[in-house]
C-alpha cells in the first residue's frame, strides 16, 4: 500500500483547480480504447499524468495518460484517459487513487468504463453491459485498495458494498438504452475484475461462469470500492470487446489489439451514450 494521504490528494487536487475553470460533479473514467470520449469535451483543460505531482505514469499502449477538465454537452466533467492497473505493478490504492482526486475536485458521481470479455454466452461483441454489480476476486486474495490505516476523511474503515452500483443509475441505463434503439445490443451482468496481464485460461474462465460473473476485464473494481469509501455514486459498464474462450478446442484468441479495435469502432455509439448518462445525472 503506497500512502497517497489527505494531503497529498488535496495537493493534487489544488494543482488542478488552480489551473482549470471547470467544476466538475461528475468523473468519468474512460477504459481501453474509449479514449475518445475525452477528446469530445470542449473547452478541454488537459494535465499529462506526468504533469501532475505525485501522479503515477500510465505505461499502456491505447491509453493516452491524462486528465482532462471540460464541458461534455455543457455540462462540467473530468476524465480519466487513461488508467492505472495492477498489472503495470502499481498497488490497488495507486490505481483507484485519482478517484479520491475526483472526489475532492468535487465530484458526486463516477462512471466508470472498461473494455472486458464477455462471459455469458448470450453476449455479443460490441454489446455494452451495465454493471449491476461486480465480484471482488483480489478481495478474495486479500488485497484491497483500502488495506492500511483508514484516514476517516476519507470514509469509514468498513464500508457498505450491497449498493455499489446505484440502482437508480443502473434504472435511468437501461431507460436511455430503450431511448437510444440500444436495447438489443445492452445488457446488464455481474464484472469482475483478474490481476491480469495475462487473459484467463479456459478453467478459470468456466470457474467464473459457474459463480456468476458474466464479464471478465482488469480493473473498475478497486477504483468502485474507493468511490464507494468516499460516498461518491457509481455508474459502470463494461464493452465487451470478445467472447471469453470457454471451450478448448477453438482456435479463437484474445488479444489486445482487437479489444482496442471494438472500442475505436464502438466510439460513437459509446460517447452519445455516456452524454446522456451525464446529463440525466445532471438532472438529478
Ligand atoms: Cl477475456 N479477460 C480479461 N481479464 N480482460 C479482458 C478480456 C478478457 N477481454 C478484454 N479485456
Amino acid at each position: 500500500n503506497e500512502n497517497y494521504s489527505y494531503e497529498i490528494i488535496d495537493n493534487i487536487k489544488n494543482y488542478l483547480m488552480a489551473r482549470t475553470k471547470i467544476r466538475p460533479k461528475i468523473g468519468i473514467i474512460c477504459g481501453t480504447g474509449l479514449g475518445h470520449l475525452a477528446e469530445n469535451l470542449t473547452e478541454a483543460d488537459s494535465f499529462p499524468y506526468e504533469e501532475i505531482p505525485n501522479f503515477p505514469v500510465s505505461t499502456v499502449a491505447g491509453h493516452a495518460g491524462r486528465m482532462v477538465f471540460g464541458y461534455l454537452n455543457g455540462i462540467e466533467v473530468m476524465c480519466m484517459q487513461g488508467r492505472f492497473h495492477y498489472y503495470e505493478g502499481y498497488a490497488l490504492s495507486t490505481c483507484s487513487m485519482p478517484v479520491r482526486v475526483m472526489k475532492f475536485c468535487g465530484c458526486t458521481h463516477l462512471i466508470a468504463t472498461n473494455a472486458a470479455g464477455g462471459l455469458n454466452s448470450s453476449y455479443n461483441v460490441g454489446d455494452i453491459m451495465i454493471v449491476k454489480d461486480h465480484i471482488n476476486i483480489m478481495g478474495f486474495a486479500g488485497n484491497s485498495p483500502l488495506q492500511g490505516p483508514n484516514d476517516h476523511r476519507f470514509g469509514p474503515r468498513f464500508p457498505p458494498m450491497n449498493k455499489a452500483y446505484d440502482p437508480e443509475l443502473i434504472d435511468i441505463a437501461l431507460r436511455l438504452s430503450k431511448e437510444m434503439k440500444m436495447e438489443s445490443e445492452t445488457r446488464c451482468g455481474v464484472y469482475t475484475c483478474v490481476g491480469g496481464p495475462n487473459y484467463e485460461t479456459v478453467a478459470e474462465l468456466r470457474m467464473w461462469k459457474i459463480l456468476g460473473v458474466d464479464a471478465v476485464g482488469m480493473s473498475t473494481v478497486h477504483e468502485v470500492i474507493t468511490a464507494r469509501h468516499c460516498n461518491l455514486k457509481v455508474f459502470g459498464f463494461s464493452l465487451i470487446t470478445n467472447k471469453c474462450e470457454t471451450e478448448y478446442d477453438t482456435h479463437e484468441e484474445t488479444n489486445h489489439d482487437d479489444v482496442v479495435t471494438i472500442g475505436q469502432r464502438r466510439q460513437a455509439k459509446i460517447t452519445n451514450f455516456v452524454t446522456r448518462m451525464v446529463e440525466e445525472i445532471n438532472n438529478l
